[in-house]
């Protein structure tokens, strides 16, 4: 009876250890298989040829927030790729500047309209929709952004920028691509890029209504995305971590923080390919980026990052207001 029960005890603890080794075998293998995965989409797949969307024939690219960081970026290098350009930002000088330099090395056609996002402005929405009749729109990029001046417990931000990130972010992409979105449904071809952040694919405390207008872009990309893949349409969200900018504070890059020039080719090399994002109509083309994508969706829990987040953003607060305070200082030494 004894020798029995040992025999049928070893047989159990056998099958559950081979039980554990199959699920872990299996678990590994997705793991490697979606690393595999990431490493060979973001170095090797190929993506979407921007001649699909018209391409050096006559199509136009809208680019908003494109006077400065990334939206300036994705002028150039669309305008090399021989679109014409309608750019739009806040400060007209600065997208004329950009207008005239790109027409003269690229021999494109250059429209410019100056609007101010924030006032959400509807006598803007309607100019830039007759424009946009006017023209034949392949790409649209939807880049203008605007974020906490520094980081900031939600029930002390002021209304203000609330707003103001609600308008731009959330609204202005909204409007933009109502007004563009016809003609492409009619010509059953465009593409839509809308500039996500990794603090949308994670919360960041401080940060709290940038970060959630930002999930709000990935969802609506998604939603949006399935709605218009059977019109020829291609929606895309671009997570992204952060790159050398204005709103990044950033001024060195490194593995981690591109350069917009570096960023915005690994973008337009990889339309229609996942990358480093695990959400469909999402891409993470970016090597850096992806890398540190998986390894948040993979190796790491959610409310670790949260976590994580919060004791980083708390401590650029610290220093934002230090920053502050010492230049509140100096001004009042200089009076
Ligand atoms: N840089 C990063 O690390 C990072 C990371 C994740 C996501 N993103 C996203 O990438 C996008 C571009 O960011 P960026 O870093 O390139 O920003 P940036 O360097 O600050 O450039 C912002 C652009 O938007 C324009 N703009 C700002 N506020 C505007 C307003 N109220 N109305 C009209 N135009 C306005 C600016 O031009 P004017 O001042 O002339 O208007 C400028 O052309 C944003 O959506 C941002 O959320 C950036």
């Amino acid at each position: 009876m004894g020798i029995l029960q040992t025999v049928s005890e070893d047989k159990a603890l056998l099958a559950a250890t081979v039980c554990f080794g199959v699920v872990g075998a299996f678990f590994t293998a997705v793991k490697a298989f979606s690393f595999f995965k990431m490493i060979l989409d973001v170095l090797v797949v190929p993506g979407i040829s921007l001649s699909k969307f018209g391409a050096g024939k006559g199509s136009w690219a809208v680019i908003t927030g494109a006077s400065d960081g990334i939206g300036k970026e994705f002028a150039s290098q669309l305008a090399k790729k021989k679109f014409n350009l309608l750019l739009v930002s806040r400060t007209e000088s600065k997208l004329q500047a950009l207008a005239k330099e790109l027409e003269q090395a690229h021999g494109i056609q250059t429209k410019t309209y100056a609007m101010d996002f924030t006032r959400g402005n509807e006598s803007d929405y309607s100019n830039l929709g007759q424009i946009i009749n006017t023209i034949e729109v392949g790409v649209l990029v939807n880049n203008v952004g605007t974020n906490h001046d520094i980081p900031t417990p939600f029930d002390e931000e002021s209304n203000e920028t609330i707003a103001n990130i609600v308008e731009v972010n959330i609204n202005g992409t909204l409007k933009i691509s109502k007004l563009v979105i016809p003609q492409m449904k009619a010509r059953r071809s465009g593409l839509i890029l809308n500039l996500g952040s990794f603090s949308g694919l994670v919360a960041t405390p401080y940060l709290s209504v940038y970060s959630a207008g930002k999930a709000f872009l990935s969802t609506w990309s998604q939603a949006l995305g399935s709605e218009l893949a059977g019109d020829g349409i291609v929606v895309e969200h671009i997570n992204t971590y952060f790159v050398v900018s204005a709103m990044s504070k950033i001024r060195r890059p490194t593995f981690m923080i591109p350069m917009p020039k570096p960023y915005v080719a690994s973008v337009l090399a990889k339309i229609g390919v996942a990358g480093g994002s695990s959400v469909p109509f999402s891409s993470t083309p970016y090597l850096g980026h992806a890398l540190f994508a998986w390894v948040i969706e993979n190796l790491a829990t959610t409310g670790f990052v949260v976590k994580q987040n919060y004791a980083m953003q708390k401590d650029i607060r610290r220093r934002a207001l230090r920053k502050r305070e010492r230049e509140a200082q100096q001004g009042k030494k200089t009076e």
